[in-house]
């Protein structure tokens, strides 16, 4: 037998080395390289071969776009804040990476998937190689799930799992929690890296793709974000969603990143309550609850989650600086299109944001990446730098060119549609976006350019102008 060659792989974006080094090349991570053996050639042979030894291919079948097909047969999970992220529910044969950090309620929310596709009587399978049957029992329990027929176990063995999973009929949905638990036999590395991780996530995968089995796999999350090791597995899977949210708020926000069979941009909300996960049908009306209306420095941004309208509180802080450079601090949004936004002002509006320390904050611990976000990002921004709130009845829409111009967002109409519901009165709007047919279902101010938007907020308040009057010199 040849002697197998070891390589150095890094744990965390999966890069491969032919000799140990502190960090990683790929990804810049430090002592994150550790030694593997190579995974072992797989079943027929695909290792290189020189250009003489290739054997005689198969000749397989080629077939035109059009012909029938069918459509993905899909599992709803009956969450609707689920199968809204899942594009209808689960496909089958399909495989789904759930990531997201250690507590934010994975196994809660796949318990309670679990449970509502068992008891339509289907078969599901739960396996946990973190917890024992009875911490999840418990967890089932505290749910009130515990008569839902799923099958539970607690097991590592990739083999073992595949071996049980073929006994009967195939299941319809298999939770896999979680995949950095699990090892294989036909892979060499120690649990937890990368190479075990990759080789199981394949073994599963192919079990999926075989027994036409819905798979959920379960992969932590590591500081900056990422699925922990596995990023090599994204590639593999059909789908990938993080479940995401903060500590000190009890939202969470399922997200699809990657998704073969439906949508990218759809979110699910959900609240962690004493008796597990509750759908949140209407997140505007939570994100923006306890709202503080008459202090300056918040505006309301009347965004799109897909094909969903969300409103939320942008929070800006503008205060004097001590510091040589000053400090630029954002939660919750993009901090280069912060400095984008000031730099704007700082050109086209006269501002002079230059001495100040500026925080950015977006409510409720969600993440905004809509461009139509920049107009509520500035006027917060100067409201707080004049001192002037802004008219609590009020939502901002519009995205900031360079050049200072405003431009329209898509969907205006749904979003002032949303607004409207929930007691806003009047619009912030790019005039390029009002296209002369009524589109708005309430007053607003149509303009133009940054200056529109400053002069507009300086006219709130004598305050604001003075304060306005001594930043432009
Ligand atoms: P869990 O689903 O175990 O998280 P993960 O699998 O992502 O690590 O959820 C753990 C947290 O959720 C834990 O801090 C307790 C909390 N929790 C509730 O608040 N209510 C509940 O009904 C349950 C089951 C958990
Ligand atoms: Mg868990």
């Amino acid at each position: 037998m040849a002697k197998r060659s070891n390589s150095f792989a890094c744990q965390s974006c999966g890069a491969v080395y032919g000799r140990w080094q502190g960090r990683c090349d790929a990804c810049g991570g430090w002592n994150t390289i550790a030694e593997e053996s190579a995974p072992p050639p797989l079943p027929g042979g695909s290792a290189p071969r020189g250009p003489g030894g290739r054997t005689k291919g198969r000749v397989f079948p080629l077939e035109g776009l059009t012909g029938s097909s069918m459509d993905a047969p899909r599992v709803p999970s009956g969450i609707a804040e689920l199968d809204r992220v899942t594009g209808g529910g689960f496909v089958r044969g399909s495989v789904i990476l759930l990531g997201g950090d250690p507590g934010i309620g994975k196994s809660t929310l796949l318990m309670q998937a679990c449970a509502a596709v068992a008891k339509s009587g289907r078969r599901v399978v739960y396996i946990s190689g973190e917890e024992a049957v009875g911490q999840v029992r418990l967890r089932a329990e505290r749910l009130a799930l515990a008569d839902a027929p799923v099958e539970l176990a607690s097991e590592t063995n990739v083999e073992d799992i595949i071996a049980t999973l073929s006994q009967g009929g195939a299941p319809t949905l298999v939770i896999i929690d979680s995949i950095q638990t699990m090892w294989s036999e036909a892979v060499e590395s120690a649990p937890g890296t990368v190479t075990q991780v990759r080789g199981s996530a394949q073994a599963l995968i192919r079990y999926a793709k075989t027994s036409g089995s819905a798979l959920i796999l379960v992969g932590h999350v590591t500081k900056d974000g990422q699925i922990a090791g596995p990023r090599v597995v994204e590639h593999m899977v059909d789908a990938v969603a993080s479940f995401e949210g903060d500590g000190a708020h009890h939202f969470r926000i399922l997200r699809a990143v990657k998704n073969r069979f439906g949508p990218t941009d759809e979110i699910g909300v959900f609240e962690m309550t004493g008796t597990g996960l509750a759908e949140v049908p209407n997140p505007s009306a939570l994100f923006l609850a306890g709202r503080d209306t008459g202090s300056p420095g918040t505006a309301v941004f009347a965004g799109m989650e897909g094909t969903r309208p969300l409103l939320v509180e942008f929070q800006a802080l503008v205060a004097p600086s001590s510091l040589g450079t000053p400090r630029r601090a954002v939660v919750g949004w993009d901090p280069s299109r912060l400095s984008m936004v000031i730099a704007v002002l700082e050109a086209h509006a006269g501002l002079r944001l230059g001495q100040y320390d500026v925080y950015l904050n977006v409510a409720g611990g969600l993440k905004i990446t809509e461009p139509a976000a920049d107009a509520a990002a500035a006027a917060a921004l100067v409201s707080s730098l004049t001192g002037a709130p802004l008219p609590p009845d009020r939502v901002y829409i519009g995205e900031i060119a360079l050049t200072g111009a405003l431009r329209p967002a898509a969907q205006t109409p749904a979003r002032l549609k949303e607004a409207a519901k929930l007691g806003f009165s009047t619009a912030f709007l790019p005039r390029a976006g009002l296209d002369g047919r009524g589109s708005s279902p309430m007053r607003h101010d149509a303009a133009g350019d940054v200056t529109d938007l400053v002069s507009g907020i300086a006219a709130l308040a004598p305050r604001a102008r003075r304060a306005l009057a001594s930043e432009r010199g």
